[in-house]
């Protein structure tokens, strides 16, 4: 699959880092970008700069990995912002209640938001990992804004049914939730 992935400032840099590896080895074309503030709080979560994490793994597409570009979010060349460039799924994990509510509001102005609105106007999946607590008045209303336009509007908000002994428990309970969302299924973890 080709999937656009955004990675914004919202606390939960965990679940990008995640989804990554989730996706590793599936020869998928992962085009991500992150903002500013996420490049910010990934360092800051995870006590590592997005690069040298990156770096730790071979991103090339060979030997049966999946591809990763890595597009700077101010490139509105890049290919994710083009509708007639199809991508299968765009994904925003973490989402901050600032690009959910640029999103629902049409301001395209950067490659995360521009890609957000590339989805819903072509009719293809779009899922925000919204993280954000408590949510006001706005917040609610803009999401559902997005939920009518076609949006899935996530809640990082791990369930507890399954018994999670520990936070990658809860991590993959949310990863798992995103990438059931995408068109052919994904494997899970292993063991
Ligand atoms: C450590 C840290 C944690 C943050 N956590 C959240 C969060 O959970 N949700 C949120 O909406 N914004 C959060 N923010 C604020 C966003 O980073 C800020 O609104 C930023 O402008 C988002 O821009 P972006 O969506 O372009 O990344 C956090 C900021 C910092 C520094």
């Amino acid at each position: 699959m080709r999937i656009a992935i955004g990675i914004t400032g919202a606390s939960g840099a965990i679940y990008a880092r995640r989804l990554l590896e989730r996706l590793h080895g599936g020869r998928h074309e992962l085009h991500v970008t992150l903002t500013d503030y996420g490049k910010l709080v990934w360092q800051d979560e995870l006590g590592e700069n997005f690069r040298h994490w990156m770096e730790t793994m071979d991103w090339s597409g060979e030997g049966g990995n999946s591809r990763m570009v890595v597009h700077s979010v101010n490139d509105l060349f890049a290919e994710p912002s083009w509708g007639m460039k199809k991508f299968d799924a765009y994904l925003v994990v973490p989402c901050s209640a600032k690009t959910m509510s640029s999103i629902a509001c049409g301001i395209a102005d950067n490659l995360v938001t521009r890609f957000g609105d590339v989805a819903l106007k072509e009719k293809r999946p779009l899922v925000l990992l919204l993280r954000e607590a408590p949510l006001h008045e706005l917040h609610l209303e803009r999401s559902l804004a997005l939920a009518r336009a076609g949006a899935i509007v996530l809640p990082a908000s791990p369930g507890f049914y399954l018994k999670p002994k520990t936070l990658d428990d809860l991590v993959e309970f949310m990863v798992d939730k995103v990438l059931s969302y995408l068109p052919e299924p994904i494997p899970g973890p292993e063991k």
